[in-house]
């Protein structure tokens, strides 16, 4: 079915009326969330509230599915890339030498696995192995993600280069106006009215989905990728059903999965192409070069608060 963003926009432009704003009016809050509305990113239905209401009425998950979740720039793109990978390592030989036409050295890891609330899925709604991906908070899933029991993994990652991250990120892809303060969106984003967030309660819901249904939910962390992908990558696999049989595990090949989709790989591959802004640095605690002292010391205060009693560490 084609769905366009103005039919979008004006199929629910009664409910999202009715939604309170942020101050600088660019974002509303749905379901204790914040998003974008109406024309936002290159006049694509891309995150906006109005896809998420859609995904929500019109999304028909299959209980093979499994689903990618993760608040915006806490390493989407990476988990992207290895569970693609994972899952169609049989196909396509994944050391990057015996392998030049393997497709994450062609095309982008949001062209592999695609994203269910933006226009091009709502659109075209066609995915191969059962890997799709989404920032909605876990509340807010299409309910048939839930009664159809899917697989989820989430990422999340230290809440101070989220912020870097994001900056730079809306610095590129804001079509409009002069550059956004870095000072302007650290207030906002400390008040939780970020992009998909806040932040925290994002992280929140996840991480409680995993504590009721560990089965069918996984919770990764950045950082921990970053520490010991192996370990990471092995678990991730295991709990795609596509575990490394001992074999692989001596011949290199959790190796291979790590360097094809490393920072390095997929930066040098992405570098012409618009899909550039997902890979900048890469770095965890970049974000001690940007932020003040005291906005260290805010953003660990709300996130020692927010994550009182849970066991969440950065
Ligand atoms: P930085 O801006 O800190 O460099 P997302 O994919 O959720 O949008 O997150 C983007 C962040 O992940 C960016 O962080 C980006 O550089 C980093 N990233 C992208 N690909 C990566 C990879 N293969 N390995 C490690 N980090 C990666």
């Amino acid at each position: 079915r084609k769905e366009t963003m103005s039919i979008l926009i004006e199929r629910y432009k009664d409910k999202v009326s009715t939604l309170s704003a942020s101050p600088d009016n660019q974002l509303r809050k749905y379901e204790d969330f914040w998003y974008f509305h109406g024309f936002w990113h290159h006049s694509k239905a891309n995150f906006t509230v109005e896809a998420v209401m859609a995904v929500q009425d019109d999304f028909q998950a299959l209980p093979t599915d499994i689903f990618l979740a993760s608040h915006p720039k806490t390493g989407t793109t990476w988990l992207k890339a290895l569970a693609f990978a994972i899952v169609n390592r049989s196909q396509f030989k994944t050391g990057i030498a015996s392998c030049p036409t393997h497709p994450l050295l062609t095309i982008s890891p949001h062209d592999c696995v695609p994203f269910i609330e933006t226009e091009s899925f709502l659109n075209n709604p066609s995915y191969a192995n059962g890997l799709l991906a989404t920032h909605i908070p876990y509340t807010s899933l299409p309910k048939s993600i839930i009664t159809s029991d899917c697989r989820i993994v989430y990422i999340c990652r230290n809440p101070k280069d989220v912020l870097i991250s994001l900056w730079h990120f809306l610095n590129k892809v804001r079509d409009d106006s002069s550059p956004m303060k870095l000072v302007d969106l650290f207030e906002i984003f400390s008040k939780g009215m970020s992009p998909c967030g806040s932040f925290w309660d994002h992280v929140i819901g996840y991480y409680k989905a995993n504590l009721e249904r560990p089965d069918k939910v996984l919770f990764l962390k950045y950082e921990d990728l970053k520490k010991d992908p192996k370990n990471v990558v092995k678990r991730l696999a295991k709990f795609l059903g596509n575990p490394f049989t001992e074999e692989e595990e001596s011949d290199g090949s959790v190796e291979k999965i790590i360097e094809l989709c490393g920072f390095e790989t997929l930066h040098k591959v992405n570098k012409v192409s618009s899909e550039q802004v997902y890979f900048r640095k890469g770095v965890v605690g970049d974000s001690g070069s940007y932020l003040t002292t005291e906005m260290i010391e805010t953003l660990d205060k709300i996130t020692k608060e927010k994550f009182d009693g849970l066991s969440i560490s950065f």
